[in-house]
């Protein structure tokens, strides 16, 4: 599964998070990395004790809950508080690794399972060369380099990795997210399902018995796959 999602973040929040992101210090990016991980990372983190980061990741949770598509996508159970990294310089790459299983929650309320894992792009990719997320699953690679704003959602089970950024910077918000539905084929096909009843209901209208039959069968397979 990999989807796009344009326009997450207005000009208005946008705008801000760079400028907070201008503002900020950085540290080497190891600082979330798991063993393997650490080793093909090579890029800069907010730290926890960034005082830009509780606006930063307010700005993205606020755009990510009003997000209708993004909602459909991931299901999302839980939304690991986002973190912020920058590519520039010699800290210009993350080379190939997959995402850990189990993800500790910063304030210790225990684990999340990264289901899917998400970038939201923050600078313009006009004003960088390189810096494409890579994604590797059974169907090949995957380049994606999204305008500033706009957010890749992809399975975290995939092995993914940073090309190195060699003019500019690429500054991007980052998360994980379990989903109510484990599975990615099954979520998958409720995507599908559910863009294909928008569809539907814009064309037939809301009260269509069929519209409300598919409706009903769609919630069947989420309460059937799902759990809370
Ligand atoms: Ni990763």
């Amino acid at each position: 599964m990999l989807i796009t999602l344009e326009s997450v973040l207005n000009p208005k929040e946008l705008q801000r998070c760079q400028t907070l992101l201008h503002a900020a210090s950085w540290s080497g990016g190891e600082i979330t990395a798991g063993k393997q991980s650490a080793l093909a990372k090579n890029n800069q983190q907010l730290d926890e004790q960034s005082p830009q980061l509780g606006e930063l990741r307010a700005i993205v949770m606020t755009a990510l809950s009003r997000h209708a598509i993004f909602f459909s996508a991931a299901l999302p159970k839980q939304v690991f508080p986002p973190l912020f990294n920058r590519y520039s310089g010699s800290t210009n790459s993350f080379g190939a690794h997959v995402d850990g299983a189990m993800r500790p929650l910063p304030d210790g309320r225990g684990y999340l399972r990264t289901d899917l894992s998400a970038t939201l792009f923050l600078s313009e990719p006009a004003s960088y060369d390189g810096g494409e997320l890579i994604v590797a699953d059974a169907m090949g690679e995957r380049s994606v380099k999204l305008a500033a704003g706009s957010m890749v959602l992809y399975s975290a089970t995939t092995v993914h990795r940073v090309a190195p950024v060699t003019r500019g910077e690429r500054l991007a918000c980052f998360t994980w997210l379990q989903s109510m539905v484990p599975d990615d084929g099954q979520r998958h096909l409720l995507f599908e399902m559910d863009m294909a009843l928008l569809a539907l209901r814009q064309r037939l209208g809301d009260h269509d018995s069929a519209v409300v039959a598919l409706t009903g069968t769609y919630h069947n397979l989420l309460r059937r796959w799902g759990a809370v």
